[in-house]
């Protein structure tokens, strides 16, 4: 028989890593609740040409996007982020402003798997349409690291810069087209072939060959007009009014075309893999425009969820939450006296479980262990006759007599007192 196990790039998530993963978007839904933003869900696949926005020249467009003809001749894409489908949303739908949003799930990217990048992955993000303050963009920015925080992360390093308007980053790449033009024989090969297609990207590059070109290269400063320049340092100094810890990278461009005015990412320096970007964004005042919307500012960021998830167990911190159930009932009567008082247990909001096919004492009470229960409720013929119902502590072992009656009160007592119901 052919079987069949997950494509590269996708995985799995079983638990306890999967009720991680939910504690993970709980948290997130509670941090931007905190300021106003509420939840959206929007498709997983749109028409291609919403993406086509993230740019003509980025690797998420021309390498990395899952597109298809559908049945019915449409172009269509999985959605490889989320930020041009809230734009595309914004379009149609043309709430009032400032439009405050916030989603998770997952998105589709062709990339070469490795740990911490894979073709499925998730990400919560937010977003901010129709607001142009730069105080704005440092309080998007603070939401980022306030999560982090409530994960418990600590070494997690901002980095943020300014591309200016979109005049001015379209005057800087030009500069900067005509500068590594003339110096293209130094630069290393792929650095060569990023030229082609995007000059700005060239100052991405990690590569030491590039290092001598890449510390003379214009900056954007020398392009920055007075408004610009004005933004940028609003920006910084709401993040200092907050005590947000920020260095300020002059070849910070990000892999996505649409952003102008400030763009920052978050780095785990516990990671010491390949991808050590934690969450990304900025602003993209002219992306609603081009998706056929009126102009308007908009500013947001995402926070990729699996890559997160690695920089907490590189630190040790938000371990996942317990799933198992408070009671496990051992029923030796044949199994409907365990159905019945689980059925209670469970309209009482208390989570139970008991075995299947009539097993013995010793192997329901194996079961009780491995399921983590605290408490197991033990029927057995006596019981059943004296309508009782026999408590054992799964801790310490200590066992009680409690009328079967109260048995579903005297078990919320307990909880209660315990904290855990
Ligand atoms: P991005 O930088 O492409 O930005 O992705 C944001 C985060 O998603 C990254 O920092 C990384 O943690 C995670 N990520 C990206 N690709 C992968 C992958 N292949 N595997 C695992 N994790 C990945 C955006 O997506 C923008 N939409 C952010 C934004 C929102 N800008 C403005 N608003």
């Amino acid at each position: 028989m052919t079987s069949f196990s997950t494509s590269p790039g996708t995985r799995d998530i079983l638990s306890p890593d999967a009720a991680r993963w939910r504690a993970f978007q709980q948290i997130f839904a509670d941090v931007v609740a905190g300021y106003g933003y509420r939840y959206m869900i929007p498709p997983m696949f749109e028409d291609l040409g919403v993406f086509q926005r993230l740019g003509e020249a980025t690797e998420v467009v021309t390498k990395e996007m899952y597109d298809f003809e559908d049945k019915g001749g449409r172009h269509i894409a999985l959605r490889p982020e989320q930020t041009a489908s809230v734009c595309r949303a914004f379009v149609q739908h043309r709430p009032t402003t400032p439009w405050k949003v916030w989603y998770a799930g997952p998105n589709f990217r062709y990339e070469k798997p490795q740990q911490g990048r894979y073709r499925q992955f998730d990400q919560v993000g937010i977003e901010a349409l129709g607001v142009s303050d730069p105080i704005a963009d440092a309080e998007v920015i603070a939401v980022a690291a306030r999560f982090y925080e409530r994960l418990g992360l600590r070494k997690v390093a901002l980095a943020i810069n300014t591309l200016g308007s979109s005049t001015e980053r379209q005057a800087w790449t030009e500069a900067l087209r005509q500068y590594f033009d003339l110096r293209r024989d130094k630069l290393s090969p792929d650095s060569q072939v990023t030229l082609q297609k995007n000059a700005l990207r060239v100052l991405d590059s990690k590569r030491e060959q590039d290092a001598p070109v890449l510390a003379e290269a214009p900056r954007i400063e020398s392009f920055l007009g007075p408004e610009s320049q004005h933004h940028f340092a609003m920006v910084r100094s709401a993040l200092d009014r907050m005590s947000i810890a920020y260095t300020v990278e002059a070849r910070l461009v990000r892999g996505l075309d649409y952003y102008c005015h400030t763009t920052f990412e978050f780095v785990s320096t516990a990671l010491n893999a390949a991808h050590t970007a934690i969450g990304g964004g900025g602003r993209y005042d002219g992306l609603v425009e081009q998706l056929g919307g009126p102009p308007t500012p908009g500013v947001g960021f995402a926070l990729g969820l699996d890559r997160t998830l690695l920089a907490c167990d590189a630190e040790g911190c938000f371990s996942p939450p317990s799933e198992s159930v408070s009671v496990f009932v051992v029923d030796t009567t044949g199994g409907l006296e365990a159905l019945a008082l689980c059925d209670e247990l469970r309209l009482a909001s208390i989570a139970a479980e008991h075995a299947f096919e009539a097993r013995s004492m010793k192997a329901q009470m194996k079961a009780a262990d491995r399921s983590g229960a605290f408490l197991a409720l033990i029927i057995g013929t006596n019981e059943l006759e004296s309508g009782t119902i026999l408590m054992r502590s799964m801790t310490t072992g200590e066992q009680s007599s409690v009328a079967r009656a109260n048995v579903v009160a005297s078990i919320l007592a307990t909880l209660s007192q315990q904290g855990t119901a």
